[in-house]
């Protein structure tokens, strides 16, 4: 089976054994799997000790998001094309596997397409703000990361991406992990967070049809908002199952393919 894990930058600085030791397991059973990473928080640490300030906007669709120039785009690649992805290898080489990270720039892994202007709202205004580097994905190297899995390697994919111009740009870490997984064919994605799964008055929500997770979307804020947007766009593009789960416990993949206490959302 092959499995695409997202890995939420809201646990990137936890302790990665429980990951890497649950990787090892699921590939010695003959899984193939390809790791997708953020690091949204790493990357406001590091611009802050840099001296750059990092600018918040609410896009007028409702998602909050960074404001990214030209200078906030290249922290990005540096942290998550770097400390944090080679975080990730080294986790995984602890456990004996052998990982190969890349970003989503090195071999076209994430091509984007530039936003440029953004459209704000701010105190009750529509702004339209330009010099931004953020893009959407439009393709993505399946070759590339399959030629990897087929050799056995774990791809570990930042989630930065490349423009037309050759920009470095700020993309969804979700919704780029969600397009991948369509491209590669991959059954299953999941995403890995800090909460047990999509929470409605405290509780998980288990078992989501595609259409009431749409309907849902207008219920749920934040970070978890866009995470049942991406695993909505996962599922049109061919996967078969959406899992979001907590990336915090013993065996976060493993519990997370059995279906244990985590959100899963099926056609
Ligand atoms: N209904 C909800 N159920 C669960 N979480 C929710 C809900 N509404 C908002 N959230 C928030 O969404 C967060 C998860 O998304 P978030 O984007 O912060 O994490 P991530 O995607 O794992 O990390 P990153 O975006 O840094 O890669 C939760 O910690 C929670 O605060
Ligand atoms: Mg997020």
């Amino acid at each position: 089976m092959k499995i695409v894990v997202k890995i939420g930058g809201s646990i990137l600085d936890q302790d990665p054994r429980p990951i890497a030791q649950d990787v090892k397991a699921l590939i010695e059973r003959g899984e193939k799997l390809v790791l997708v990473h953020g690091g949204a928080k790493m990357v406001t640490e590091i611009a802050e000790k840099m001296g750059k300030e990092q600018r918040f906007v609410t896009s007028v669709s409702g998602f909050r998001s960074r404001y990214t120039d030209k200078e906030t785009a290249e922290i990005y690649t540096m942290v998550i094309g770097g400390l944090l992805n080679k975080q990730i290898v080294a986790a995984l080489f602890r456990e004996g596997i052998s990982g190969v990270g890349l970003s989503g720039i090195d071999g076209k892994i994430f091509k984007a397409e530039r936003k440029e202007k953004i459209k704000i709202k701010e105190g009750g205004k529509v702004l339209i703000v330009d010099g931004d580097y953020t893009g959407r994905v439009v393709e993505v190297n399946a070759q590339l990361v399959n030629s990897l899995v087929e050799a056995g390697y774990v791809p570990i994919i930042g989630s930065v991406a490349i423009g037309e111009k050759g920009e470095f740009l700020n993309i969804d870490g979700d919704r780029a992990a969600a397009s991948l997984a369509g491209a590669i064919k991959s059954d299953v994605i999941i995403f890995l967070t800090d909460v047990a799964g999509v929470l409605e008055e405290g509780k998980v929500l288990r078992n989501l049809s595609a259409e009431e997770a749409e309907k849902l979307i207008e219920r749920i804020e934040g970070g978890m908002r866009r995470k049942v947007f991406a695993a909505l766009e996962a599922l049109r593009a061919g996967v078969g199952k959406a899992i979001i789960a907590s990336g915090l416990r013993p065996q976060p993949i493993t519990e997370a393919l059995r279906e244990e206490e985590c959100t899963v959302i099926k056609q």
